[in-house]
């Protein structure tokens, strides 16, 4: 299978090309293709003649997404329909990636595929309208939402990740976590993998992926130290706390539903990813 992957040197990408490494791959940096850019996309992707090319490309960070909305919708919202059209074009199978925060996080039980949609903020918002160009332009697509990406390429948009922040964060006297986040922290080594599984089916549509359990940006914290062994002062507090008038779903853990329904679910707790990814980093 040839298999193009966009944002590849970003934190999923590269676990990407881990995971799909049997395969034949092209894997495309913001330096090869800007996807904003339909022309010189449509030139590489169209000489390459893939069977499939997934879209991991993102401008994800939240907080600036919320002070750059046009970049915001440039890169998530007219970069996915750009890849949708050319995938189309060329008749291969697409796969974008997409998140949690297409959600408003007031269900307090985990979202399935096909409950309601409705952003809070203006990262959420690009990806879904990224989402509705994907569907509305190709029959055959893969959408994957996902949660609290964190894996051994750091991410770009945020310079690090939260496994990582915390880690760097243990000498501090104390450490302020938000406790009224709830979500499921995913490994994207795991995510690539499932990802691997789920192209080599003709199951087309929405999934959620994310590794299983739910637990707040608190108790991920506990978790992390408590395998590392190092005894930090978290202090819990809520997010109304924070400086930010960034407003994030309260709750946005995924039910990995169809994935289950089609018995295709592999993806470990996320306490077991932790644990495989903190050995990868030789903790
Ligand atoms: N991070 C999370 O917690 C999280 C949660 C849910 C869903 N997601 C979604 O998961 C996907 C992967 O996220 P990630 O954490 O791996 O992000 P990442 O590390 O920031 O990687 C994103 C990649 O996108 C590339 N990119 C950005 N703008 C581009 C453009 N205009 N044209 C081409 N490439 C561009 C970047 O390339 P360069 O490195 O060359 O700049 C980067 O490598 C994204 O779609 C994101 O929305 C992430």
């Amino acid at each position: 299978m040839r298999v193009v992957i966009i944002g590849a040197e970003g934190q999923l990408g590269s676990d990407l090309v881990r995971a799909f490494q049997g395969e034949d791959i092209l894997p495309l940096s913001e330096n090869d293709v800007d996807i904003v850019n339909i022309n010189k996309l449509k030139e590489i992707i169209t000489s390459a003649s893939p069977d499939l090319v997934i879209n991991t490309a993102a401008f994800s960070n939240v907080p600036q997404c919320e002070r750059q909305p046009e970049k915001a919708l440039r890169v998530n919202t007219i970069g996915a329909r750009n890849v949708a059209i050319v995938t189309g074009e060329i008749k291969s199978l697409h796969l974008y990636i997409s998140t949690d925060y297409v959600f408003d996080g007031e269900k307090e039980k985990p979202y399935l595929e096909d409950d309601s949609t409705a952003p809070v903020n203006t990262y959420g918002l690009s990806k879904l309208a990224g989402e509705y160009y994907v569907r509305y332009i190709l029959d055959r697509y893969f959408i994957v939402r996902t949660s609290g990406l964190y894996g051994i390429h750091r991410c770009i948009s945020k310079g690090t990740n939260f496994v990582d922040k915390m880690l760097e964060l243990r000498n501090k006297d104390s450490i302020n976590i938000v406790t009224d986040e709830v979500l499921t922290p995913t490994y994207t080594l795991h995510l690539a993998k499932q990802i691997y599984e789920l192209v080599s089916t003709d199951y087309y549509g929405i999934y959620h992926v994310t590794n299983e359990g739910e637990c707040s940006w608190y108790d991920f914290a506990k978790a992390i130290f408590c395998e590392v062994g190092f005894d930090v002062n978290l202090v819990p507090i809520n997010s109304s706390k924070l400086q930010t008038n960034v407003k994030r779903p309260k709750y946005s853990v995924l039910e990995n539903s169809k994935l289950k329904t089609l018995g295709l679910n592999n993806m470990p707790h996320w306490r077991d990813s932790l644990r495989a990814y903190l050995a990868e980093k030789g903790y």
